[in-house]
């Protein structure tokens, strides 16, 4: 989607035109997120997080590439490494600071940007494929995170490192040669350590290509917007540059007040303490428990405490838990309502905000908590609401609903009328 206009665009400076003739780079730049690219004039702050989730992919991918420098992957030397660089090597403590709180921070915008996603309906038609490959993304970042966090060659490291490549032993017939095939040994160790480190710096660049797909994509259609109404007219769009350059900078500061607070007064809050003593396979600690951002998947996981007829309960945990973020890539088609937006969607608006958000809450506080009642069973009714959410709830609400009337226009939702309109066909 461009401006009519965008097609004549000639960059301004010589030396530009220069390029432009030879390589449109320019011209590229000006109709991505420039002056010829039109967006929605009603976005709101919601929207602000797809740029700042680019933002901390950047950060991690810079942060990380300098940590790689100092940080050895060898189980023998790997948690020294990490205490050189915080107490050696030159700012090493903020970097380390800022890439573990950077992996928080862009969990944060991810989940925010998701959410943003399931309550405006940013996922149907015709955007399906930019969530696909959204959803494509959030594979790739938890993996991400996983394999980062076993890294520092800490307690929570290594018995993180066992539970999870311990879930492909669930398997049934070839689960345990799955695990002993990923880990490279019998026990998380120096191979597993190696591999990591190795997928851990890769995955980054897969998601960064993912995220080009992602973005061209979208600018096919364009953005949606909260009214979940298409673009009309030109007078229902602003051009990207300076409108949303400008909401997104401010957007970014607020994020980046927000990120330093933390990095330079909370740095360790969202870390476990356990993780500043070193791997011990001898001694495992009274609770593993993974990073917050898994807290959600990992209740789902735990949920499942007896058998379901041949299958063991730790598989059912397992198939759950994958089985959690598997379903949106269904969402497009499971929700079939022709409205977009919840903001007129009044069946839709109430299971989101007294079913889907309490039920996420309680998947995140019983995520972090003890393996033990009310938790359990806390966890297993949150996860039967959660599937029974997007597979039953929301098929049926998307039919039998009545929606509230939609303006005309995005124009119209923002002035009360629309002029443009006026002189068009009535819709
Ligand atoms: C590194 C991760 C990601 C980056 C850099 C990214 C970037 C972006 C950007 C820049 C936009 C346009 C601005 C906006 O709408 O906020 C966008 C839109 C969108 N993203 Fe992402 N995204 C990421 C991950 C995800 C994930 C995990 C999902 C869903 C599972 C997702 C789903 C969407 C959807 C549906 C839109 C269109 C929204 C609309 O127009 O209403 N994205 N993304």
């Amino acid at each position: 989607m461009s401006f009519p206009w965008a097609n004549e665009y000639k960059p301004s400076h010589p030396v530009m035109q220069w390029v432009d003739d030879r390589l449109p780079l320019p011209r590229f730049v000006y109709n991505a997120i420039g002056s010829g690219y039109p967006v929605p004039r009603n976005l709101n702050y919601f929207w602000n997080f797809g740029v700042l989730a680019g933002f901390c992919l950047v950060l991690q991918i810079v942060t990380g590439i300098i940590l790689a420098m100092h940080y050895a992957p060898n189980a023998l030397v790997a948690f020294d490494s990490t205490e050189h660089i915080m107490r050696d090597v030159n700012w090493g403590w903020m970097l380390r600071y800022a890439h573990a709180n950077g992996a928080s921070a862009f969990f944060v915008v991810i989940y925010l940007h998701i959410f943003r996603g399931f309550y405006y309906g940013s996922y149907k038609a015709p955007r399906e494929m930019v969530w696909l490959l959204g959803v494509v993304i959030f594979l790739l970042m938890m993996a991400t995170a996983f394999m980062g966090y076993v890294l520092p060659w800490g307690q929570m490291s290594f018995w993180g490192a066992k539970v999870i490549t311990g879930l492909f032993g669930a398997i049934p017939l070839v689960g345990e040669p799955i695990q002993i095939w990923l880990l490279g040994g019998f026990a998380p160790d120096n191979a597993a350590l190696n591999r990591f480190f190795s997928l851990h710096f890769l995955l980054p660049f897969v998601i960064a290509a993912v995220v080009i797909l992602h973005i061209w994509a979208l600018h096919i259609p364009g953005s949606s917007n909260p009214t979940g109404v298409e673009v009309k007219s030109e007078s229902d769009t602003i051009p990207f540059h300076p409108y949303y350059t400008a909401k997104d900078g401010f957007g970014l500061g607020v994020f980046l007040i927000i990120y330093c607070a933390m990095l330079f007064f909370l740095p360790n809050a969202l870390g476990h303490p356990d993780n500043y003593i070193p791997a011990n396979p001898m001694s495992t600690p009274a609770h593993i428990v993974p990073e917050w951002y898994f807290w959600p998947f990992y209740a789902i996981l735990r949920a499942f405490t007896a058998d379901f007829f041949i299958i063991p309960a730790k598989l059912m945990g397992v198939l759950a838990m994958f089985g959690s973020i598997l379903v949106w890539f269904f969402l497009p088609w499971l929700d079939k309502s022709p409205v977009r937006s919840g903001n007129y969607r009044p069946l839709f608006r109430k299971f989101f905000w007294f079913g889907l958000i309490p039920t996420m809450a309680v998947l995140f506080y019983c995520g972090g908590a003890a393996a033990e009642e009310p938790y359990v069973m806390l966890s297993q009714i949150a996860t039967a609401y959660y599937f029974l959410h997007f597979l039953v709830i929301l098929p049926i609400i998307s039919s039998i609903e009545k929606p509230e009337p939609l303006p005309y226009s995005i124009t119209e939702a923002v002035l009360g009328s629309d002029d443009a309109a006026a002189i068009k066909p009535a819709h």
